[in-house]
């Protein structure tokens, strides 16, 4: 299994036109002996330029929630881009796409403003903060990650001999070259942790524009908070003025209910979308009460882009979001094919008294090697988790035709068969007896 021929010579041919042979990072990562070259994808499955074959759980990292090339979409989007591409104009279905993904939502009295991607959605999202509240800081938690921007990238996943201690973690830039000006005006904490936020509320209080948070954190071992928590952080924020504000680019359209505004019943000030409500076209969406939002209406926040609301991503949205409003139980039924993989999972650890950890929801889910239970935030993921040890599970498990994302992340898609799942799960427990003769 794997030869990988075909990958390596046009990865030598990338590498001489294309920086490093990758168009995002973390595509270097792949468990291969190099970035994988595709040839083609459908459903839950991928193949590459070689001919191999794998069980795709990667699924473009989220925006594949119906899997690879939906017909459905396919031709939803190929019928409406014969009437234009770019209108820098609206249209009716961008209002359908507003109304319906609202709905999913379940919220009353908000507005949106379409784009392209996570990453500039977060920073409208960061603007609008400053720009309703009139205050510069805000809180970002160690190891949330909302866009690779100067203004937000800091202690993503930073290495804790330069984070700080405990009570008063410090900003940690994720890359060279970054405008170093921006960590004046961010407050780091630590997630999950609702006296130490309290402490930092009670020493910047009405100096903090808003609390940004991923509310399942998917970028981090999919740690889902306890409700209590989210509902006090909700009041701490209203008690100081502040805004609260979801990045749902993960975890909108896709976990059950929908949202994390309903799976915790607490509804932010603001929040964004992207990734799955347009099943793998290019959008994104930033949410909020209308009384926040009328600062981008007014134009006094300012939001531009040429590709924003554009036929092909509205096509797609629109009619990936009318398919999960009349699929009844569309987020359930996902969540519980997801369930039977964790299940699965589990019953394969407990059998081999293996350490392979699962943490999530059924939608989305993480994959590490510990000893706890509970990993409950990103210092905990960074002193108890084997990040070498998983790694050398996803090599193996390529080898074996499943291919997992390094940063740990599962996807489901509703094109994951039980099938692809009985035969993920064989592969994990024969995956799991191999990794027994490495020493960690
Ligand atoms: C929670 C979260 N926010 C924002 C982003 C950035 O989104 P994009 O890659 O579409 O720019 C990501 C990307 O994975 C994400 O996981």
């Amino acid at each position: 299994m794997n030869e990988l021929n075909k990958s390596k010579k046009l990865y030598e041919k990338a590498k001489k036109y294309i920086a490093g042979g990758v168009s995002s990072q973390i595509r270097i990562l792949e468990h291969s002996e190099v970035p994988l070259f595709i040839k083609k994808a459908k459903g839950s499955k991928i193949w590459d330029v070689d001919g191999n074959e794998y069980i795709d759980y990667i699924q473009g990292m989220g925006p594949n929630i119906f899997g690879h090339s939906p017909e459905f979409l396919n031709k939803s989007v190929s019928e409406d881009i014969k009437k234009g591409m770019v209108y820098a104009a609206q249209f009716d279905k961008e209002i359908d796409v507003a109304k319906k993904a609202l709905s999913i939502l379940g919220v009353k009295d908000w507005t949106v403003r379409f784009a392209s991607s996570g990453t500039e959605i977060d920073q409208l999202l960061i603007r609008l903060m400053r720009g309703y509240t009139k205050r510069q800081m805000f809180i970002k938690f160690e190891g949330h990650y909302h866009g690779g921007l100067d203004s937000i990238n800091y202690s993503v996943h930073p290495d804790l001999e330069y984070a700080g201690n405990e009570d008063s973690p410090i900003p940690v830039p994720e890359s060279e070259g970054m405008d170093l000006m921006t960590q004046e005006n961010i407050i780091i904490a630590r997630w999950n942790d609702l006296e130490h936020l309290k402490k930092i509320f009670e020493k910047y209080s009405d100096r903090i524009a808003g609390v940004l948070m991923e509310p399942v954190l998917a970028n981090t071992n999919c740690i889902i908070p306890d409700k209590s928590y989210m509902k006090s952080v909700k009041k701490l924020c209203e008690e100081n003025g502040s805004l609260l504000a979801f990045d749902e680019v993960i975890t909108g359209f896709r976990i059950l209910k929908g949202s994390a505004i309903k799976f915790f019943g607490v509804e932010p000030d603001i929040a964004t979308f992207a990734k799955s409500f347009a099943g793998g076209f290019p959008i994104a969406m930033l949410a909020g009460s209308r009384k926040i939002m009328d600062l981008v209406g007014e134009g006094k926040v300012y939001h531009g882009g040429s590709f924003n609301s554009n036929v092909a991503s509205i096509a797609a949205a629109n009619i990936s979001l009318e398919k999960m409003l009349k699929d009844e139980g569309f987020f359930e039924s996902l969540e519980q094919k997801g369930r039977v993989l964790i299940d699965g999972i589990q019953k394969i650890s407990k059998d081999l008294n293996s350490d392979i950890h699962v943490q999530g929801l059924g939608s989305v889910f993480s994959i590490s090697f510990t000893d706890k239970d509970h990993i409950k935030d990103w210092r905990d993921h960074f002193n108890f988790c084997n990040e070498k040890k998983y790694k050398i599970f996803c090599e193996i498990m390529f080898k074996k035709g499943i291919r997992l994302s390094s940063n740990g992340r599962v996807h489901l898609s509703t094109s994951h068969s039980l099938e692809d799942i009985e035969e993920t799960l064989k592969k994990i427990k024969l995956s799991l007896i191999e990794l027994k003769n490495y020493n960690f």
